[in-house]
């Protein structure tokens, strides 16, 4: 096997942010072997790292992190020394119709991988050292801001609300218990709201882009009145590659640009961008906004203070919105196919054909 400086295992690598995160590091650091560990479930989409798949340093492996077994058997076999773990269920409306699935993945998943990383650093040579279990998380595990101009800060206290945002977290303490109980070197990351290309066309922005360019009608929850903090998922993925490398051990960091959007003041930059592009007359789509019954236990505001982030470690965002929408939208309305083969569910063959027939 060859000689790496550092091996690393990302989990949730086929889905929207992994994907990002895999294809920074695959091309930024050659001398680490970086790991992508996927269940491949219905958001995992290993077409998202079709540039990178052919890299001598990239690696797919297809397991369950619920699978503790596996676990053991893939950190040993890469002598990983790094985990940075984005592998979840990550949409709220799933959670609400299915809770269990959120725990076992994003609870049960968590503790498994976390285990299995006790069990193979405490056997090598060096114990802890020049190793670190990084957890991503979400602002959501704070709960809800009113419209009174707060933020949720590091020192929050966590008041989560939807099944999805209980079960992150409930991971979040399992990861800080493991450093605070056997001295795992461990890091914690709380993001806001993320959009950009290769996101599931379930969530707001991709769907409502997809719904504009088919004529369907989008559906806002409520009035529209609820407020997301959005960043654009490249910003994500350095803030994650700085935190990794610089980050402080058994501390959290917030990640989030301060840009709050009201639902439906977004839906309508959406419209606007998507109208302009398609060359539709300005207000073509407009009809198709469509009030519908309020989600479940909606959360009103999020708001990321990141100044920690930014005074500690220097990271800040790179994108204004306006250009990072305009990018978004673009990439979109380009990548028919990809949606097109998301929507269709024909994505899911692609690891039969690109690795089970190799
Ligand atoms: P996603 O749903 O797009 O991708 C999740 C990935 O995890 C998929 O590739 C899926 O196949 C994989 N996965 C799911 N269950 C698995 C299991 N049991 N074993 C192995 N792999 C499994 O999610 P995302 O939006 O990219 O979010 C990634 C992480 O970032 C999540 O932990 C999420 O909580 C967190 N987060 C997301 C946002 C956001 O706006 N999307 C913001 C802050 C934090
Ligand atoms: O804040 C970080 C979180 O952001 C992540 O932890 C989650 O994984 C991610 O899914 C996202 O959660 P949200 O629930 O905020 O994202 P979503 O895109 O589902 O919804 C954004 C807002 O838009 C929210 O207020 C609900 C609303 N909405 C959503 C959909 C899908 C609608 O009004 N209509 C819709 O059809």
């Amino acid at each position: 096997m060859e000689n790496y400086k550092r091996n690393i295992i990302i989990t949730g690598g086929a889905g929207f942010i992994g994907s990002h995160v895999v294809r920074l590091f695959v091309n930024k650091y050659p001398e680490y072997r970086i790991v992508n560990l996927d269940k491949l479930t219905y958001a995992g989409n290993l077409a998202n790292l079709k540039d990178v798949e052919d890299e001598s340093n990239y690696v797919f492996e297809k397991a369950d992190i619920c699978d503790f077994d596996k676990m053991i058997e893939i950190i040993r076999k890469y002598k990983i020394d790094g985990i940075i773990h984005l592998a979840a269920e990550s949409h709220v409306d799933r959670s609400i119709k299915d809770p269990f699935t959120f725990a076992r993945t994003n609870v049960m998943g968590t503790l498994s991988l976390l285990q299995a990383a006790k069990i193979c650093w405490e056997e090598t040579v060096e114990k802890y050292s020049g190793k670190l279990f990084y957890h991503i998380s979400t602002d959501e595990v704070y709960g809800s801001l009113q419209f009174d101009g707060t933020f949720f800060t590091e020192e929050t206290k966590y008041q989560p609300h939807s099944p999805y945002s209980a079960s992150k977290a409930g991971s979040d303490h399992f990861v800080r218990a493991f450093h605070d109980t056997y001295g795992m070197p461990t890091i914690v990351t709380n993001c806001s709201n993320n959009y950009g290309p290769y996101q599931f066309p379930e969530k707001l922005i991709p769907l409502f882009i997809n719904n504009i360019r088919h004529g369907k009608p989008l559906p806002v929850y409520g009035k529209g009145e609820n407020v997301r903090d959005w960043l654009y998922v490249e910003d994500h993925a350095r803030a994650i590659d700085l935190i990794f490398h610089k980050g402080k051990v058994a501390d959290t960091y917030n990640i989030g640009g301060f840009n709050e959007w009201r639902n439906i003041d977004l839906v309508k930059v959406i419209i606007r961008t998507v109208d302009r592009l398609l060359g539709n007359p300005a207000g073509t789509s407009d009809r198709l906004i469509t009030y519908v019954a309020d989600r479940k236990g909606h959360d009103l505001r999020y708001a990321i203070d990141s100044t920690k982030l930014r005074n500690e470690l220097g990271w800040k965002p790179g994108l204004q919105f306006e250009e990072g929408i305009e990018k978004t939208v673009r990439w979109y309305l380009d990548n028919q196919e990809w949606l097109e083969n998301v929507t269709s569910g024909d994505y899911l063959r692609y690891y039969d054909e690109m690795y089970l027939n190799r």
